[in-house]
Parts: C-alpha cells; sequence; structure tokens
C-alpha cells in the first residue's frame, strides 16, 4: 500500500480542510457534506494543536503522496467521562476496500490502550454495514439505536452506537507486564542466593 499514517500536525489543516470537502461530497454517512468542515485554516490548526496537547486524544491521516484520503480520530472526554472516547473515521471512495479504514482504526485502538482509555464509543448510520462490519472487525459491539438521528434533506436517518470495551485487554497487559517483573525478581533472587 503506498499509503503513509501519520499524526496531524497543524500545518496540515489546510489540507484537512480540503479533504473534509472531498469526502463530505462523496457519501452521506458523515455529520458533514460536500460543505466540509466549519473552520477557517487558522481554527482547523488550533484545533489539530489541541488534540495534540490533549494525552487522551489524537487524530491520524493516511497519506498518499501529497493528499489526505483517510482521517481517524480518537476524542477523549473529560472528568467522570475520561476513562472514554469517541471514534471517527472516513476514507476518500477512490480508496474504499483497501484497508485504510483498518490500518487507522487499528491505530486508534493501539493508541487507546497505551494512554490509558478503557472504552471506546462511536455512532454511525443504522445502514452503513461496511462501516458497522469494520467496526465489529475490531472488536465493537451495538449497544444501541438512536432514532432520527441526523436529518439529511428531510429525510431522518437511525443512528447505531458501538462501544469497544478495552478493560480487560488493559488488565491483562498490566498482568502480564506484573507477571514479567516477579520473574526477573526471581531470577535476580536465585543470583544473589548462589
Ligand atoms: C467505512 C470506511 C471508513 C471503511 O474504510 P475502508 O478503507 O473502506 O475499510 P477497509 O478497506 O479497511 O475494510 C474494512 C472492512 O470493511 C468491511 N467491508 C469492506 N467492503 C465492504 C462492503 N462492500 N460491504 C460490507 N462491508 C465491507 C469488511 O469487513 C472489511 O474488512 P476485510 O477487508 O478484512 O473483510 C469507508 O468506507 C468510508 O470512509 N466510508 C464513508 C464514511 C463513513 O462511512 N465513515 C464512517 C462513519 S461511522
Amino acid at each position: 500500500m503506498d499509503i503513509i499514517i501519520k499524526e496531524a500536525k497543524p500545518e496540515d489543516a489546510n489540507k484537512l480542510i480540503e479533504y473534509t470537502k472531498i469526502v463530505g461530497a462523496q457519501t452521506d454517512n458523515l455529520s458533514f457534506g460536500k460543505e466540509g468542515i466549519d473552520g477557517t485554516v487558522q481554527e482547523e490548526k488550533e484545533f489539530i494543536k489541541r488534540i495534540n496537547s490533549d494525552p487522551k486524544s489524537v487524530m491520524y491521516f493516511a497519506w498518499k503522496n501529497e493528499d489526505i484520503v483517510g482521517c481517524a480520530n480518537i476524542s477523549g472526554m473529560k472528568r467522570r467521562m475520561s476513562h472514554r472516547a469517541n471514534f471517527a473515521v472516513s476514507v476518500v471512495k477512490s480508496e474504499w476496500g483497501s484497508g485504510i479504514g483498518s490500518a487507522l482504526l487499528e491505530k486508534c485502538i493501539s493508541f487507546a490502550k497505551d494512554n490509558g482509555i478503557e472504552i471506546i464509543n462511536l455512532d454511525t448510520r443504522s445502514d452503513n454495514l461496511r462501516a458497522i462490519s469494520l467496526y465489529k472487525k475490531f472488536g465493537f459491539v451495538k449497544i444501541g439505536r438512536i432514532p432520527a438521528f441526523s436529518k439529511i434533506n428531510c429525510e431522518y436517518i437511525d443512528a447505531d452506537l458501538m462501544y469497544l470495551d478495552l478493560r480487560e485487554k488493559i488488565n491483562n497487559r498490566k498482568i502480564e507486564a506484573f507477571e514479567r517483573l516477579e520473574t526477573i525478581r526471581r531470577e535476580n533472587k536465585k543470583e544473589i542466593d548462589f
């Protein structure tokens, strides 16, 4: 795959705005259409800076040559919900089915595990079968449905809520680390005993 995945940088703001206009025109599965996201270049720069300074948030871009062809982000929540984060992903239509969505999701899950995020939440149109099968592939489960979640050209569209519970995986990693430490301790003790 001639695709490189990198963390967003403030200087990518212009490309991000361009990207959202392209991807927004290609699908009705996002919260925006061909107008893209609202912000000016400066506002998007500030937005990326805020993400980069938040230890529980990240934005990845998939680059093909000089263009963004995919984007995913984890947005950490605050205070009593700081164990959770929201996830969103998109890929330009010409690249659908070539593994970019999976690669972006994998990076985001790995970031979440490394940064103490216990639960990842997302919402998706209930008829977005491609996205739903991508999420299921990575272990997300459906936990509910919100009727009339969005309204596009007078049509009300339901959304499925899905989540990925990382608590067991995080605990397993802690246990493995503890066991490794114990083994090292035991081996060091043996050396001392001799
Ligand atoms: C949903 C989206 C991000 C998937 O990205 P992608 O790069 O096409 O995903 P991948 O190529 O990694 O495919 C991932 C999985 O999707 C599923 N998938 C792929 N094509 C599919 C199809 N035609 N029908 C159903 N599921 C499909 C498969 O489970 C696939 O995994 P597999 O290849 O291991 O079998 C992309 O289609 C997209 O941006 N769509 C428009 C915006 C959107 O819907 N975003 C999500 C909002 S919730």
